[in-house]
């Protein structure tokens, strides 16, 4: 089998073979194949798309570039959940540690923030000594003794999808649906589940800006997943403002606390709740999604799921004692009230505007080698349909420094918009895709 084929063949329209994809992947990811013939094949991919079974031929193929997790040996479904990301996003440290206390086995490799969405490894670093680099039998005790890891990706998993990814990157083949859900699938199944909830955002903060671009990417990893033998369920949830009301690493962690304790805002919950009763549902803990709703209620309620995270924390070398006195996270200096300067109702709090203004404060990165200030964010006082008077505050901004305040003023000026009629707030959910 010669690359070049392979490209023309892919070139000419002609749907490649699995024993063609694997070839291609694992003799680039061992460097036999350079990146001059990748970047054309995928380029080819771009633009002449690919068929379900390609789709789960390249994902199967970068999955096995590396390591795979196999836990066969705990007794019980392994289910994770996985999000496109947005700001304010902070579902996994709630789900994660409700669906261990119900009975699944949580294994959690997750990113950086980079760009106007934080990441989740950035926020739990938040909690004082979490450490979110174990090797591989310390995630094995993790699972074990905790039912959930919450782990950065290791350079084992899934190499070719770095190299991949990487290429795609300076060859403008990023956008291509077929591609990135291979990327993401590739990640995620090798962790060694069987299930997948998939949380795709939607909307001005999210990677796919329009229902119907976010329905199509959860479609095709759906398809991977099925493909693969996993179940896999999409949730489509909105992103045109953050989730819950807090934005920022340290702050997001006492926000998921809060949540964890039954205090949590009404929209984080919600999708938090949601999000694990899946998990319940394609666990088989739970026979029906009211029934798994209740349990995860129950769960919050008993303080189960606030103990189970309290464990991640202990066992990851995190101080534990954050749970209970949240001045033990890194707190911001100072603090800046941003009012309205309009009386009516909040129409749009634009998400991605929110997003880039904190990580203007330091909460994120401009570049992959940014440094994370871990205390500053905001506070958002007003939501979407919310009345807000002029002079009243739309958010705190909790902040170190003066000069990244001021560039992110600039940008909350445009952020909001206030209408003077009522608005009625966006749906949580859009659509359930299985
Ligand atoms: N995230 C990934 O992991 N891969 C992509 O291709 C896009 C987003």
């Amino acid at each position: 089998m010669r690359a070049v084929d392979i490209i023309r063949k892919k070139r000419d329209r002609e749907a490649l073979s699995a024993a063609e994809i694997h070839h291609f992947v694992s003799n680039y990811t061992k460097e036999l194949i350079p990146d001059y013939q990748a970047s054309a094949l995928l380029m080819a991919f771009f633009l002449n798309g690919a068929t379900v079974d390609e789709t789960v031929a390249l994902t199967n193929a970068m999955m096995q570039s590396g390591a795979t997790m196999d836990w066969s040996d705990l007794p019980g479904p392994k289910v994770d959940k996985h999000s496109t990301g947005g700001v304010g996003d902070k579902t996994s440290f709630i789900l994660a540690p409700l669906a261990a206390a119900a009975g699944i086995y949580v294994p959690m490799i997750s990113g950086r923030g980079l760009g106007h969405t934080g990441g989740t490894l950035d926020k739990l670093e938040s909690i004082p000594g979490f450490n979110v680099n174990l090797s591989l039998p310390q995630f094995r005790t993790m699972l074990k003794e905790a039912r959930c890891g919450l782990i950065g990706q290791t350079k084992d998993i899934a190499p070719a999808d770095k190299k991949l990814y990487a290429l795609r990157d300076v060859t403008a083949t990023v956008e291509s649906y077929p591609l990135i859900s291979a990327s993401i699938m590739s990640k995620k199944l090798a962790e060694g589940i069987d299930a997948l909830v998939l949380d795709v955002k939607t909307g001005v903060g999210a990677f796919m800006k329009t229902l119907e671009d976010s329905k199509r990417l959860a479609r095709t990893m759906i398809d991977i997943g099925k493909g693969m033998g996993k179940s896999v369920v999409g949730l489509i949830t909105d992103m045109n403002q953050p989730l819950g009301n807090w934005v920022g690493n340290s702050l997001e962690i006492f926000e998921s606390l809060e949540t964890l304790k039954g205090r949590g805002p009404k929209d984080l919950t919600e999708v938090s709740v949601e999000l694990a009763a899946h998990m319940l549902v394609l666990g088989k803990i739970s026979r029906t999604l009211d029934e798994a709703r209740q349990k995860v209620h129950e769960l919050i309620k008993s303080g189960a799921g606030l103990e189970a995270f309290r464990k991640v924390i202990q066992m990851q070398g995190g101080n534990p004692k954050v749970v209970e006195d949240y001045k033990l996270l890194p707190a911001a200096s100072k603090q800046f009230r941003f009012h309205s300067i309009s009386s009516g109702f909040v129409a749009g709090i634009h998400a991605e505007k929110i997003g880039i203004a904190a990580m203007l404060m330091g909460a994120g990165r401009e570049r992959v080698d940014s440094v994370i200030d871990h205390s500053v964010g905001l506070q958002l006082h007003k939501k979407i349909g919310d009345a807000v008077n002029a002079g009243e505050a739309l958010c705190t901004m909790y902040y170190n420094d003066e000069g990244r305040l001021a560039s992110a003023l600039e940008l909350l000026n445009s952020a909001y918009l206030i209408s003077a009629a009522p608005v009625k707030a966006p749906p949580l959910i859009y659509e359930v895709l299985d």
